[in-house]
């Protein structure tokens, strides 16, 4: 059994700040993890019913990120990407004013190559004319991926190229670089995008999870306002996580500061996961103010991992994983975690309860 709480040295503020993704981590529902590429215009609009109608949005998650497959795998004449029309029949715009006019923001996705992961077009060699197709489109997203590039084209300079093609679009557009954490993407990342993946794809199991732990846990360091770094979308509620294994994926997301994006299936998410992806007092964790992310400062393979991190007001979280199949004790000294102020106050976030402290100094 995997066990995980959060505990804080004085009461948590629940105070959420303006989320628009760079001064806290951007929050929102993208398609891949359940869908792939099975998308169209009536998933889309309906996902945006959803995040509303379900209370996603007001728990903070804002955009609605079309991922992979919206495209065909051919320009026009002229250069234009010609979008998949058997699914998307009335093309992009409108599906983007519909999600704007639920409240939402709009995400797309291409890569920084010829083609897509799943072959269809993308923007390299074509980036100021498709940085103004998505401006046109209404997008407020761009997750750009790593697939299908010309050989010997570093990632910097192509998420460079894409970086200022988007600037010059001046359109607000948030810039995922998905490059999975090649060719060191923590050094110059956060030149030419907003937050930038750390690993490959997250899969659906709890063995994928504790491998991207193990990389995130040494690049953390380079997260922060508007870089932060990304461990993949979310896989809660896709039927493979355990409830527990579900909590710790939600706990260290949160308290890394890393994206929440959400993956499942928004109709039939069952609701004691509903309730782990909208609890207020661990959201509030991963949109604190300062968006310093937790630092890993203990682990023993398959035991116990120990994460900390500063918060705002004199605050800070702990997030404690238990990898052993049983319960365990854990005596945590405050003052290892490196909090040295005294009238320590502790509160498990899932509990909503103040804990008890032993021996305070
Ligand atoms: C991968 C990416 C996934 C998803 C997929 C689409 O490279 O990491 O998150 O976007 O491509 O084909």
């Amino acid at each position: 059994m995997l066990e995980v709480f959060f505990i804080t040295a004085s009461s948590l503020i629940l105070l959420i700040q303006a989320q628009d993704g760079i001064s806290t981590p951007p929050m929102g529902w993208s398609t891949w993890n359940k869908y792939g590429c099975h998308i169209n215009e009536q998933l889309i609009k309906d996902a945006a019913d959803l995040i509303v109608s379900q209370g996603y949005h007001n728990a903070g998650y804002t955009y609605l990120n079309m991922d992979d497959c919206w495209q065909s795998n051919e320009r026009t004449s002229d250069g234009h990407i010609i979008i998949d029309r058997e699914n998307f029949p009335n093309g992009i715009r409108p599906i983007s004013d519909y999600v704007h006019s639920k409240g939402l923001k709009f995400g797309i996705y291409s890569s920084a190559g010829r083609q897509t992961c799943a072959g269809r077009m993308a923007s390299s060699g074509y980036e100021l004319q498709d940085a103004q197709t998505y401006a046109n489109m209404g997008v407020d997203y761009l997750k750009y991926d790593n697939c299908n590039y010309d050989e010997g084209v570093s990632a910097k300079t192509r998420y460079e190229i894409m970086a200022k093609a988007i600037n010059t679009t001046g359109r607000q557009i948030f810039i995922s670089v998905c490059n999975w954490g090649t060719e060191n993407t923590w050094e110059w990342a956060y030149q030419y995008g907003h937050s930038f993946r750390t690993h490959d794809d997250i899969y659906n199991d709890w063995k994928s999870i504790v491998e991207i732990l193990n990389v995130h846990a040494t690049v953390v360091n380079n997260s922060g306002p508007g870089q932060w770094a990304d461990p993949d979308m979310l896989e809660i509620g896709n039927d493979r996580l355990t409830v527990d294994e579900s909590k710790t994926h939600f706990s260290i997301w949160s308290a890394m500061k890393s994206p929440l994006i959400l993956g499942n299936s928004l109709s039939d998410m069952p609701s004691e996961l509903y309730n782990f992806v909208t609890n207020k007092n661990v959201i509030a964790v991963n949109q604190d103010p300062l968006g310093l992310p937790a630092k890993r400062i203990l682990h023993v393979a398959h035991d116990k991992d120990i994460w900390v991190g500063e918060l705002v007001n004199q605050t800070m979280v702990v997030v404690i994983i238990n990898y052993m199949d049983q319960h365990q004790t854990f005596n945590i000294d405050t003052h290892y975690c490196g909090y040295i102020g005294s009238d320590i106050r502790a509160f498990d976030l899932w509990e909503n309860a103040t804990i008890p402290m032993k021996d305070q100094r």
